[in-house]
């Protein structure tokens, strides 16, 4: 047999950065550096993910015909020096920032590109490197960063032919853009350009609500339903024109993020009434009334936004990618509200996602290779993994088939059961060890004690959700979960709701819900049978009072709006994370737990089973799973670390 055409893609230098395999299409591996290096949202080259992919399939650089980054390099460059032209002299000094970096690599990115695959090849000695670089023989190709995040949307997707919808931040130029993909084609249509961006208005918000710009943006999201849109006539009328096509025209006296350090200036706290609220200093109601307001906003956007490309497209369905697009709130209004059909979102719609991008892109559009499953399309497909005769009768019957190309987002590394036996045995740590039968059932059964489990098994997920791979898990019918889970596990805010997984099967009887939400991207609300009426007393409460009174049968996964951010879970994708959910639904009747990413605040997501034994040992979980080995807190050795690991994540 020939050997495969192997391409990598690399997304790197803004954040996020990662890289993906694709092996003759299939994508083989996928992951974010962030993930090795253990620094979050990691910008630099993905060398420890490169390497890792390529580990993954066995193969060195050389084997690799093409490699593809998700941006221009330049045209950022003209963008940059174009914006601080039309600003000059204001932003001289965020200029000045960012020009010896401009000058020094990003310009010579192919040079750079190479030398940094020489690494992660295995050459240490820089020089031998970028010998080696030249040496390649992959062809290295730049995509456009929107395009990146189409091709990213629309390839992978379960559709054959979609609109497509992207929304971020900005790009090169672009910070929406909407088009169409049939077969191994896409044609980008028309684009919203920088400095008006939906993905940046909500930056600004999160800027100023005191949170991190490009990591909080879900805590605005998750702020929001304790808050009232009081300020969305004055942001509309103010700051950001919406029309009824979705386009926005931003005012920009009140934004500083063209030409400064800051996303929003003087004049945008004047009509606000005050500075931005300090990192870490108490959330008032103002800041949940703000991201209230930014929140309805964007949905209204997303959704005039949709509506317009639907009429431009004729499609019935609809792909998205782009960070916005991690919005699950907006996106499950656009799923019941919307025309579309159907919507599939990628998983890693932020940046990372562009390496997945631009190397289908490489293998579709530029080697003009048909997609796998357009070739396939209503032929007879094996029923081996999925047979529902298997599947004990009480589940659910039979499923409608569910594909896409990213695998359940299980695209990381994985660790066998004897790496991880040497590991505790070299560690002197006590476990117990159980065969893959006996596990869910054990597992279940903690869970019903209200015992809080760190999960790590099978592929680590790509993307800023854990699906079950790397996750902290727990029963969502306890009343206390919640913020246990937050103040004892992860150590983060107390407003900050928790997700479910929930079987496949049973999904539309516990939410408005049905059909396949895989990556947790949509939020759906908890059906009215298992709501809890709330007492008088209970209804005056105001914002986050709200927090700790039990809404439902399952109040750790409710958020105050009866909402919830739904991870839909099937046998054929992730076996022992169903059996799991199933030997739960046995003993409780309840098909849905608590699942949390496997990390603390500030930290990446775990990777390795050191990562998650570390994390294990610092928090207040209860056991730790690896693969099949059970560790209980109660038997483990005290951790001794040299230095206070809350001082070595910065809080995001
Ligand atoms: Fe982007």
């Amino acid at each position: 047999m020939p050997q495969p055409i192997y391409i990598l893609g690399v997304s790197a230098f803004y954040h996020d950065s990662a890289a993906c395999l694709v092996a003759d299409g299939e994508i083989v591996a996928a992951a974010q550096e962030e993930r090795f290096t253990r620094i979050k949202h990691d910008h630099n080259f993905p060398v420890n993910a490169a390497r890792y992919c390529l580990r993954e399939a066995g193969i060195t650089a050389d084997d690799l015909t093409h490699v593809g980054f998700y941006d221009k390099p330049l045209l950022k460059f003209d963008r940059l020096l174009e914006t601080y032209l039309d600003y000059a002299p204001l932003g001289f000094r965020s200029f000045l920032k960012s020009m010896p970096l401009w000058i020094r690599e990003k310009l010579w990115m192919p040079d750079l590109i190479r030398t940094e695959m020489g690494k992660a090849s295995g050459e240490s000695d820089e020089r031998k490197a970028k010998k080696a670089g030249k040496k390649f023989p992959w062809k290295l190709l730049f995509g456009d960063h929107h395009e990146s995040h189409a091709a990213s949307a629309f390839y992978p997707s379960p559709f054959q032919e979609a609109a497509i919808l992207t929304i971020d931040g900005v790009g090169e130029w672009a910070t929406s853009s909407m088009g169409v993909g049939r077969g191994n084609d896409i044609t980008l249509l028309k684009e919203l350009r920088f400095p008006d961006s939906l993905g940046l208005l909500y930056s600004a918000f999160t800027y100023y609500t005191g949170f991190r710009v490009n990591s909080g943006e879900y805590k605005v999201m998750g702020l929001a339903p304790y808050g009232e849109p009081k300020y969305v006539a004055l942001i509309k009328d103010k700051l950001a024109e919406v029309r009824d096509d979705g386009s926005i025209r931003m005012n920009h006296e009140f934004f500083s993020y063209s030409q400064g350090l800051r996303m929003t200036n003087t004049a945008f706290d004047r009509i606000f009434g005050g500075r931005p609220r300090r990192a870490e200093s108490n959330i008032t109601q103002r800041e949940m009334d703000l991201a209230r307001s930014i929140q309805v906003i964007t949905e209204e956007v997303m959704l005039k936004m949709v509506h317009h490309v639907h009429r431009e497209t004729g499609m019935k369905r609809l792909c998205m990618a782009g960070g916005v697009s991690l919005n699950c709130v907006a996106n499950g209004r656009i799923l019941r509200e919307g025309p579309f059909k159907d919507i599939w979102i990628q998983p890693a719609a932020g940046d990372a996602g562009g390496a997945v991008g631009i190397a289908l892109a490489v293998w579709h559009r530029y080697l003009g290779n048909a997609r796998v499953s357009a070739e396939n399309a209503g032929t007879w497909k094996s029923r081996a993994d999925v047979n529902s005769f298997d599947h004990p009768q009480d589940v659910g019957g039979t499923l409608p088939p569910y594909e896409d190309g990213m695998k359940g987002s299980y695209l990381g590394p994985r660790h066998t059961v004897e790496e991880i036996e040497t590991f505790l045995r070299e560690n002197n740590l006590p476990y117990k060890k159980y065969s893959r039968e006996e596990l869910p059932g054990v597992i279940a059964e903690l869970l019903a004690s209200e015992k809080i489990i760190g999960l790590h098994q099978g592929r680590m997920e790509f993307g800023p959700r854990a699906l079950g791979g790397r996750s902290i898990i727990g029963d969502a019918r306890s009343p206390a979960m919640q913020s246990v889970m937050n103040l004892k596990i992860k150590y983060r805010e107390s407003f900050r709701p928790f997700a479910p997984s929930v079987m496949r099967e049973h999904v539309s009887e516990w939410f408005d819900l049905d059909g396949d939400s895989p990556y947790m991207l949509l939020v759906a609300d908890v059906l009215s049978a298992h709501r809890r009426k709330m007492t008088a007393e209970e209804e005056k409460l105001f914002g986050i009072e709200k927090l700790n009174v039990a809404r439902s049968d399952v109040p750790a996964v409710t958020h105050v709006d009866y909402s919830a951010r739904i991870q839909t879970v099937r046998r054929e994708t992730n076996p022992l994370y169903w059996e799991i959910l199933d030997a739960f639904r046995r003993r409780t009747g309840c098909p849905l737990i608590v699942n949390t990413s496997f990390n603390v605040r500030g930290e990446p997501i775990v990777c390795t089973p050191e990562d998650s034994y570390r994390c294990f040992m610092r928090t207040e979980m209860d056991y730790l799973v690896l693969e099949n080995f059970l560790l209980d807190k109660k038997d483990q050795p005290a951790l001794i670390e040299k230095q206070d690991w809350r001082k070595k994540f910065r809080l995001d």
